[in-house]
């Protein structure tokens, strides 16, 4: 487990720069220079390209492994066997889908991993904090971390839902 964490971190601190830039933000591709080949790649899509790339991972995987080196080493380590896992309930109105159902596996496999009876827990990099509620109504008591002041402003009804959150600016 560690030699696989310190790999990750490796290869994510080395690839930095491919992943941090903020999309909308230059008028060029930031990597003309280290990854020429990869901006040519991109410059070539079309947005049906572009739009058929985003449903199909072996497609990506098929354009960009050539052009980015880490990439296959990447996806081998992050490639793990799934766990147990139920299907999760309806989404509350305010957590997108997709992030619902991750929130809950994570939870799931938080309670397996413990394999006891609540805690107390720290979320770093709580966004919005749908994941520290979650813990929190299952009965651990949650302190979570966020360096944006306006996302820690949950609304009232939540704050009162959740006695055993509470959210933190950095
Ligand atoms: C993807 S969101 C987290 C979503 C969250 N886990 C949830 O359940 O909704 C990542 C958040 O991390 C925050 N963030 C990034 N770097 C941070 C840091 N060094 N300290 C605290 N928050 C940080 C960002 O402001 C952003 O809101």
């Amino acid at each position: 487990m560690l030699s696989r964490f310190s790999a990750l971190e490796g290869l994510l601190r080395h690839t930095q720069p491919l992943w941090q830039e903020q999309p909308f933000h230059h008028l060029r591709l930031p990597w003309w220079q280290t990854h020429p080949a990869l901006c040519e790649a991109l410059a070539a899509l079309a947005l049906p390209d572009l739009q058929a790339l985003e449903q199909d991972e072996a497609a990506r995987a098929a354009l960009l492994w050539p052009l980015v080196p880490e990439a296959s080493e990447l996806a081998a380590l992050c490639h793990l066997p799934r766990l147990p896992s139920t299907s999760p309930p309806p989404a509350p109105a305010h957590v997108p889908g997709r992030k619902w159902s991750q929130i809950w596996a994570f939870a799931q496999q938080l309670g397996l991993a413990a394999g006891c009876g609540p805690g107390h827990l720290l979320e770093w990099c709580a966004g919005k904090g749908h994941l520290g509620r979650l813990l929190a109504r299952q009965g651990h008591s949650v302190v979570s971390l966020e360096w944006d002041a306006k996302l820690c402003l949950a609304p009232v009804s939540c704050r009162r839902a959740c006695p055993n959150r509470r959210c933190s600016r950095m």
